[in-house]
């Protein structure tokens, strides 16, 4: 089975996924967590960024699919740690595998001490392309990005994504600043002759599920 990689984020009628606290919380549904959960059950794999557990603290064991198996997270740490109280560290059926840098390993080790397996980088940055090449070594090849939205841009500009699930929410919040679901320093390359081909669009009540493939 050829590995895929899929993102899932929530998006404000005006493109935000991100609160102006930076934070992301209350503005989705119950029906929104039951699709994210059956997401999460199709899957073998949910890669989280540092920061958005140190923003956002997210469950990530599912609570909506019975007897679905618990995806195993992986967390990316480019730089310094995280303390054992986040819920991903208390509530998973898996020993989260965190993927960091030679320099922040130790500092890991001292912090994270048996509640995660290591698999440190002999490099300065994390590569989208070595994690996905570490998770295909594991066999894990079904894999959902629930970001934040600068780990979504690190894994697109190398053309690593074959999905993107979006949840549009009913909400406007404005502030210019604030992240959309790809959030770099420059445009992705050859963004305009990728077309991203819609393949489901599903209304509940007020929110929209969509489905976006990369059909290339
Ligand atoms: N609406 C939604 O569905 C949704 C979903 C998720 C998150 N969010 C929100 O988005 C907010 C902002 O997220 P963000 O963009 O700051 O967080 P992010 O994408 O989680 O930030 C990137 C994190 O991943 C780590 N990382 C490891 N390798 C990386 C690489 N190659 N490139 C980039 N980052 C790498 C970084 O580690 P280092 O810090 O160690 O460099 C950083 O902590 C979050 O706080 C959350 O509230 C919203």
């Amino acid at each position: 089975m050829k590995q895929t990689l899929s993102i899932n984020m929530a998006m404000s009628i005006d493109g935000k996924v991100a609160r102006p606290d930076g934070r992301w919380y209350g503005l989705t549904s119950e029906a929104d967590k039951r699709q994210m959960d059956n997401y999460r059950s199709k899957s073998d794999a949910i890669i989280v960024g540092k920061n958005s557990i140190l923003n956002d603290n997210p469950r990530v064991k599912l609570k909506f699919v019975e007897n679905a198996i618990n995806p195993r997270p992986i967390i990316l740490i480019r730089r310094g740690t995280l303390t054992p109280d986040k819920k991903i560290f208390e509530e998973s059926d898996h020993i989260p595998l965190v993927i960091c840098c030679k320099a922040n390993k130790k500092e890991i080790e001292e912090n994270l001490k048996n509640r995660v397996e290591i698999h440190a980088l002999d490099s300065d940055d994390i590569d989208p392309k070595k994690v996905l090449g570490i998770l295909s070594r594991l066999g894990y090849e079904r894999i959902l990005l629930e970001g934040g939205p600068k780990l979504n841009y690190a894994f697109l500009k190398q053309g690593l994504v074959n999905r993107i699930h979006i949840t549009l929410v009913p909400f406007l919040i404005g502030m210019k600043t604030l992240p959309a679901i790809a959030d770099g320093d420059s445009d992705l390359p050859d963004f305009d002759k990728k077309k991203w081909k819609l393949t489901s669009s599903i209304q509940e009540e007020n929110e929209v599920f969509l489905t976006y493939e990369n059909i290339e």
